[in-house]
């Protein structure tokens, strides 16, 4: 994870927040490649969930909303992690991470904690010029609660009827204790939610095995590696009280199994709660039954910046080989799905100083990038091959001075590192085809 964390921070994918000021705990700042990359991560679960359904729509709330979401939700009541101090130096730990109660676990002093207290992990802000507690707001935990409280906006001006699903993606805060490994627990994050509202006709438990399929196929889709993820089937005892059924979607990250994404059948739960303390309506009308009912839930939540790392670690690979001279070299290598990977074709001029060679790559480069992610680079062949390599393009077109007589470039792919000459005029169709 060190090494990741190394290459993430030297080549530009993810940097401590704040840094010059040395940095704030749990908050995470995306480079020129890791804003690409989390962009591409976002883009393809928005592909997939909302623009190649006509069963999904889009949605986005807004981050601070009116605190009785959160009495309805149960946040505000029930969502705390149990906390210790160390009342020497001062450290602070889950209670559930602490293995032994009489001795604290960073400065070894005996008898120090203090007794296992409730930690609300949501921020608090003030809306308006008043900061008393009339005024005091929370930025969401979650986006997903945004949906419900909407649902019946949506479902009447989208003209939805059950089963359908809102998407949203956005940022959400919580208070974490202990945030760390990188961007995995962090007290701002990224979330894409989707709730699907299904009618309560006896289907909804194959609804739910649905979705846990195509989430499966999402993942495998864009070549995350099946021997290190799972899905993994939560007992009635793991479950909310409320929940039918739930998965955690789990990824063996360096320091072990964490949770990616967690797939909940959540019955009615949260628009009774809604309706409950609003007081409003939010059934759904069934014009053909005549009836009102309220829809069942099947909510899949995935972590933008945990998938993100997901692709991430995922990709890393060091890997050795024996040179043309029987030489023993090592490269670092991103393995990206071409659709993730930041940069999809780099193109090269082989020399810094030859203007035909520069203005024929420069020409290539252009004409790309309309369609595809594309770097123009020039120089030492071999360390422009290693930084694209290591940053994990698909793809590196050369133009040397052969291609100048015949009209070739070398396309090099980075897996098998094979390199072919292909004629300028069919380039972009060879990339379409691959990439
Ligand atoms: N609406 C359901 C919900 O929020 P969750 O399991 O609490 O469920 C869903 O969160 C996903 O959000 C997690 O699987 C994880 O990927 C991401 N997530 C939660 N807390 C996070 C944190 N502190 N840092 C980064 N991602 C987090």
């Amino acid at each position: 994870m060190e090494e990741i964390a190394a290459l993430a921070k030297r080549r530009g994918f993810i940097f401590q927040s704040s840094e010059i000021y040395g940095g704030l705990g749990g908050f995470w700042d995306y480079g020129p490649l890791g804003s690409v990359l989390k962009r591409n991560v976002k883009n393809a679960w928005w592909r997939d969930t909302v623009e190649l359904r006509d069963d999904v729509v889009g949605f986005d709330s807004s981050i601070i909303m009116h605190p009785s979401i959160w009495k309805a939700s149960g946040h505000v009541d029930a969502f705390h992690d149990v906390m210790i101090d160390c009342k020497v130096c001062k450290h602070r730990f889950r209670a559930d991470h602490l293995a032994d109660r009489t001795k604290c676990p960073d400065c070894g002093s005996k008898d120090s904690l203090t007794q296992p207290r409730n930690f609300n992990l949501m921020m608090r802000t003030w809306v308006g010029p008043m900061e008393d507690t009339s005024a005091q707001a929370y930025l969401r935990p979650e986006t997903a609660q945004g949906i419900f409280v909407n649902f019946k906006n949506v479902y009447q001006t989208a003209r939805k009827r059950p089963p359908f699903g809102i998407a949203q993606i956005g940022k959400s805060f919580r208070n974490e204790i202990t945030p760390g490994n990188l961007t995995f627990r962090q007290r701002e994050f990224e979330q894409a939610e989707l709730e699907y509202f299904v009618p309560d006709d006896g289907n909804d438990m194959a609804a739910f095995q649905e979705w846990v399929e195509r989430r499966k196929a999402w993942y495998s889709n864009y070549g995350i590696a099946p021997d290190r993820l799972r899905f993994y089937e939560l007992t009635q005892e793991e479950r909310p009280h409320y929940a039918k059924a739930g998965i955690d979607v789990e990824y063996l990250f360096p320091w072990g199994w964490g949770e990616l994404e967690s797939i909940a059948h959540r019955g009615t739960y949260d628009l009774d709660a809604h309706m409950q303390l609003s007081g409003k309506d939010l059934r759904f009308f069934d014009e053909a039954a005549k009836r009102h009912y309220t829809p069942l839930l099947i909510e899949s939540s995935a972590g933008m910046d945990r998938t993100t790392l997901t692709f991430l670690v995922d990709a890393y690979e060091r890997e050795r080989s024996v040179d043309p001279n029987g030489k023993e070299t090592e490269r670092v290598v991103l393995r990206f799905h071409p659709r993730i990977a930041p940069v999809q074709a780099a193109i090269f001029s082989l020399a810094r100083n030859k203007p035909e060679l520069v203005e024929r790559a420069r020409g290539i480069e252009a004409a790309l990038r309309p369609a595809y992610r594309t770097q123009y680079d020039e120089g030492n062949i071999g360390q422009l091959y290693r930084r694209q390599d290591e940053i994990g393009t698909p793809f590196c077109v050369t133009v040397d001075y052969e291609g100048l007589d015949d009209g070739t470039v070398t396309v090099r792919e980075r897996d098998s590192m094979r390199q072919e000459r292909v004629a300028g005029d069919v380039l972009e169709a060879f990339l379409r085809e691959r990439l």
